[in-house]
């Protein structure tokens, strides 16, 4: 399949255009505020198929239905309360994402299985034009390869979709970088089932208290296996947002984690392997940016100043992908604060280090 890429400073209509690929059933990826997602038509199944199996995604794994208009919601959602309408007001157009008990017009393939459905409202432009031109609500993972950091450009999807879906929408590089915040809305408490940009703070100020489930924080696969834990977004039992090479976090008094980190990657390096050291504005000058006189290489990478953790997520991804392309063995990375947006940040970083966090 030939992947036709436009950019929305294009001439033409390409809504319009992208609009009619998801109404015939075809996946058109487009940038979102939090990261480009992958988009078919939500209320057809078979559309919902091909976004599995061009992510190489497993099909319990349910998608996000994204809708541009509040009125959009009263087809696919049921049982909507108060404490959502609150949220739907202070929060929507946004990075923030819904659970609810869904409606039949939705089909078993969008929700993986469930009964309830995922529902978000974007605020990126190009996200409401491509929903409105297309007249449906669009179903829209992550435009990775399953298990793959999310893409924050065009180019990222284009090295994972190209030849797989019919269309790329190039809005440029996204604003926050990493994927919304996920409230499951079902039960009496509601509960963050991922974190995002909008923080358990932010949702407690509109509707009381909220709940966190346990896998955001869990730092060992060992933790989870406690009491047949079965996380309630099933995405978050995957490895995810991983780069090919291992990435180990070090934790700990920040010195001591510089100098085992250096000890370490010089060891690799001595023994001919390329090493990615990620750390912050603040610890770069304590790392060894130079190979030492063997085969492989250190390269040092600041994702931010420490306490920017808008910064820190906005480089994520773009980072775990940088490495990748200068075909980095392994990575050490520093650990974040994890309060606020910094949950949201430790939580997938844990995840791409698959739960390999060691304390020195
Ligand atoms: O920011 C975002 O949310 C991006 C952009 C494209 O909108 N989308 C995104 O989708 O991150 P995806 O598919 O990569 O992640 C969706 C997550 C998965 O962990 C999935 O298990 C969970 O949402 N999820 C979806 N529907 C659910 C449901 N009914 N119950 C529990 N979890 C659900
Ligand atoms: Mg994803």
């Amino acid at each position: 399949m030939q992947t036709i890429i436009r950019n929305v400073e294009e001439s033409g209509d390409i809504f319009e255009e992208a609009g009619k690929i998801i109404r015939e059933g075809g996946l058109v990826a487009f940038p979102t505020e939090t990261v480009y997602g992958l988009g078919g038509n939500a209320l057809d199944s078979s559309a919902s198929a091909k976004i599995y199996s061009a992510k190489g995604r497993p099909s319990d794994n349910p998608l996000i239905v994204h809708i541009a208009d509040r009125q959009d919601i009263q087809n696919i959602a049921a049982d909507i309360g108060t404490k959502a309408e609150k949220l739907m007001e202070r929060f929507w157009p946004g990075p923030l994402t819904m659970i609810f008990n869904k409606k039949a017009a939705v089909p078993y393939e969008t929700t993986g299985g469930l009964d309830t459905v995922a529902v978000r409202m974007p605020s990126h432009p190009a996200a409401l034009a491509l929903i409105r031109a297309a007249g449906v609500p669009i179903a829209a993972p992550s435009a990775n390869t399953s298990g793959r950091p999310s893409p924050t450009t065009a180019q990222h999807v284009a090295e994972d979709m190209d030849g797989r879906i019919d269309m790329i929408i190039d809005g440029g590089q996204v604003g926050i970088g990493i994927e919304s915040t996920i409230v499951d809305m079902t039960g009496e408490v509601p509960m963050i089932l991922r974190p995002g940009y909008i923080t358990k703070d932010m949702l407690e100020r509109e509707i009381g208290t909220v709940a966190v489930d346990k896998i955001v924080l869990a730092r060992s696969a060992d933790e989870l296996g406690k009491d047949n834990y079965v996380p309630k977004a099933p995405g978050m039992k995957y490895r995810h947002y991983a780069p090919k090479a291992e990435l180990i976090m070090l934790e700990g008094e920040e010195q001591k984690v510089a100098a085992e980190i250096n000890r370490r990657a010089e060891a690799d390096a001595s023994a001919g392997k390329t090493v990615g050291i990620i750390c912050t504005d603040e610890s770069s000058g304590r790392y060894e940016h130079e190979s030492p006189q063997c085969g492989g290489r250190i390269i040092a990478v600041s994702i931010g100043r420490r306490d920017d953790e808008a910064t820190i997520a906005h480089n994520l991804y773009q980072v775990l992908r940088d490495f990748d392309t200068m075909e980095a063995d392994c990575i050490y990375s520093e650990t974040f604060y994890d309060t606020g947006l910094g949950q949201a940040i430790m939580n997938r970083l844990i995840k791409a280090a698959g739960y390999h966090i060691e304390k020195v």
